[in-house]
Formats: structure tokens, C-alpha cells, sequence
């Protein structure tokens, strides 16, 4: 199990909420074991187990038969929102690298969920702006790179139908955020953006205390 404790949680609080959390299953298990494996340091891009199970219990909730990734990694958070899509559902994961999307392409299959995620390798924001403009996806879930975040919100508004979940990771950076940030810092980019989501009145947010931050918003 990967943590999902905020660092200003009470470890034992932290440790708690873990265990009575859905699981990850066999391939999902699989899959955090090879990450960590594989990529290093990287592996800590990886959305927490804890997240995951959210991912899932958030995209069953919406009813989600069309879903959309901005970051992908290799596969666990695709893997939990797929795991939630309704019957005939699918999930379009964006991301620029071929390497670290192997690794998903070969868990999606194990996890037998890759017969509804369709990947598109290129920088998100080019992807974004080639697909159907009236796609009205039920949910999109962003995790890429933090500078852009605003860039993506603009991107998704009109491909998100309206009452859909939008998602973002990362949204407390460690805590970092009540503290004051160098100019240009990534904290910086993810204080200015909190701050424009909570202002934009395309829709109601708030930003979940779990694991790193996550922002929940539907598009009003
Ligand atoms: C934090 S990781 C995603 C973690 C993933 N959601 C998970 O839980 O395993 C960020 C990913 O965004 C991708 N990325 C970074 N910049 C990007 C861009 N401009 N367009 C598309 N993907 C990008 C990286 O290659 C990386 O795989």
C-alpha cells in the first residue's frame, strides 16, 4: 500500500484511515511494486493507494462513461478511474512519454481494463486542442505537468459536460502552499491556481485533504 498521509496528519490518524480503505487488488498491487522497481524516484509521481480508491468510488458516483487523463504515468490512477467507468465505458489518457506509458499499456492489460483506455502520446495541451470539441466527458482527472494546470482547465471547460468532475492532483503541494513561495516556484503556480479555481465561478471546488491535495470541482 502506497501512503496517502498529508505530512501534517497525524501518522497513527493517517494509518487508520489507510486500513479501512478499499485495496489495491492483485494488478494494481503488481503494478506499485514494479513502479517503484522501475522508475526510481519517480514512483512518488504515483497517485497513493488511498487516491486510487477514491478515483474509483468518485467515477462509479458520476455515472462516468466518458473519462480523460492528463498525466498518466504508468497506469494506476488510469487503471482506478477505469475500474469505476460504467458498462461500455472509456477512459482517453494524454501523455508525453513512451517509456513510462509501456509500463501502463502491459498493467492495463493485466488489470484487463485496457479494452476501454485509448493513450495519446503528445504534449497534453496539443492533444487537447485535436480532440472533438464536443466530446462532453463525464470526468477528467489532471496530474501532468503543474505549470500548465491553468492551461488545462481552460482546455478542458468546453469538453467537460456540465455537472462533470474535474480532478486535480497535487493541489497541497506537501503543505507548501500556506507558506510564502519564491516567484516562479512550482508552490507559486499551485497557490496562483487554487486561487483562480476557488475564484472561477464555472464551478463549485474544493480542494480534499487527502494524500498530496486533491482538488474536486463539477463544472456548474
Ligand atoms: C505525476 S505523473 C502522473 C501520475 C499518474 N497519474 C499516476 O497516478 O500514476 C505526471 C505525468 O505527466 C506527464 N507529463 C508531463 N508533462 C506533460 C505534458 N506536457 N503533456 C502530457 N503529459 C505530460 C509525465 O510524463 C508523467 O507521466
Amino acid at each position: 500500500m502506497t501512503k496517502s498521509a498529508p505530512p501534517w496528519m497525524d501518522p497513527d490518524l493517517a494509518a487508520y484511515v489507510d486500513n479501512r480503505t478499499t485495496q489495491p487488488d492483485e494488478a494494481q498491487q503488481k503494478l506499485i511494486d514494479r513502479t517503484h522497481a522501475e522508475t526510481g524516484g519517480a514512483a512518488n509521481m504515483q497517485v497513493s493507494s488511498a487516491q486510487g480508491a477514491l478515483l474509483t468510488i468518485l467515477t462509479r458516483a458520476a455515472g462516468t462513461k466518458k473519462a480523460l487523463e492528463i498525466g498518466t504515468f504508468t497506469g494506476y490512477s488510469s487503471i482506478c478511474i477505469a475500474r469505476g467507468l460504467a458498462d461500455g465505458g472509456s477512459l482517453t489518457c494524454l501523455d508525453v512519454s513512451e517509456e513510462w506509458t509501456a509500463i501502463a499499456r502491459e498493467a492495463w492489460a493485466q488489470a484487463g481494463v485496457d479494452d476501454r483506455i485509448e493513450l495519446k502520446i503528445a504534449p497534453a495541451l496539443e492533444t487537447l486542442a485535436s480532440l472533438p470539441q464536443d466530446a462532453s466527458y463525464d470526468l477528467v482527472f489532471i496530474d501532468a505537468d503543474k505549470e500548465n494546470y491553468p492551461n488545462y482547465v481552460d482546455a478542458v471547460l468546453p469538453l467537460l459536460r456540465q455537472g462533470g468532475l474535474l480532478l486535480v492532483d497535487n493541489t497541497l503541494w506537501s503543505g507548501d502552499v500556506v507558506r510564502p513561495a519564491e516567484e516562479g516556484s512550482t508552490t507559486a503556480v499551485i497557490q496562483a491556481f487554487n486561487d483562480r479555481l476557488a475564484a472561477d465561478e464555472r464551478f463549485e471546488s474544493y480542494i480534499l485533504p487527502i494524500s498530496d491535495g486533491m482538488t474536486v470541482a463539477v463544472k456548474r
